[in-house]
């Protein structure tokens, strides 16, 4: 809440980019008791990541978000930025998503939009967002969306990029459990990285782990 004040205060609107994931559902059902309180019109909701899967797909992770707080919050319809996954292809959805970045963000040139908000989860393997060990797009430096398809890994997906993610202003991880203790000690102790979540440092904001 203190952030999305502060963001609304100082430049009128507050922007988030959420991840899906099993870890982040209490944090978003407390989102939902935020309701009036909160200032929604000023608010918008973008994606981490998603699954190319139809929309209103389960394993939707807008659809998840839709579930646990955006139906019952009263975010204009508008204010929620999707990854368009109806199309035939994923690049073109990468793109569109692409696109929406920079219109959203009215960006120029090279420039990479800066969230007020990123909020990550983190694999047992070390991936965040849908950046996995040892792919080329977690080393992509222009682009702000790419596709992953990896074998072992359930759906495609799409996502933004480290220098998007770096170029926040406050990114937190969320994660719990027992069996996430010791991907999460090479991340923040032994700062491995050979792991995606440990390439996340931004170059101007504040990174917390929660
Ligand atoms: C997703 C994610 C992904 C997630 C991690 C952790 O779409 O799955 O955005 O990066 O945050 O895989 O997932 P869990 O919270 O389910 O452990």
């Amino acid at each position: 809440r203190e952030i999305a004040e502060e963001a609304i205060a100082r430049k009128g609107f507050f922007a988030a980019a959420l991840s899906g994931g099993t870890t982040p559902s209490e944090f978003y059902r407390h989102l939902a008791e935020l309701k009036d309180g909160f200032q929604w019109d000023k608010t918008h909701i973008f994606l981490v990541d998603e699954r190319f899967v139809p929309p209103g797909d389960l394993d939707s992770n807008l659809e998840l978000m839709q579930t646990l707080f955006l139906r019952v919050s009263n975010i204009p319809a508008g204010n929620v930025h999707a990854v368009v996954t109806d199309n035939s292809s994923i690049s073109k959805a990468a793109e569109l998503y692409e696109q929406e970045l920079k219109q959203f963000f009215a960006l120029s040139g090279k420039d990479f939009p800066v969230f007020d908000f990123v909020g990550l989860g983190i694999g047992v393997d070390g991936h965040t967002a849908s950046l996995f060990p040892g792919y080329p797009e977690v080393a992509e430096k222009e682009r702000m969306v790419v596709t992953s398809e990896h074998a072992g890994i359930k759906h495609k997906r799409i996502s933004l990029t480290l220098p998007v993610i770096n170029n926040a202003m406050n990114v937190f991880f969320i994660a719990t459990g027992k069996e996430k203790a010791a991907i999460i000690k090479r991340v923040i102790e032994d700062k491995d990285r050979a792991l995606p979540a440990a390439e996340v440092i931004p170059a101007n904001g504040e990174l917390t782990f929660v």
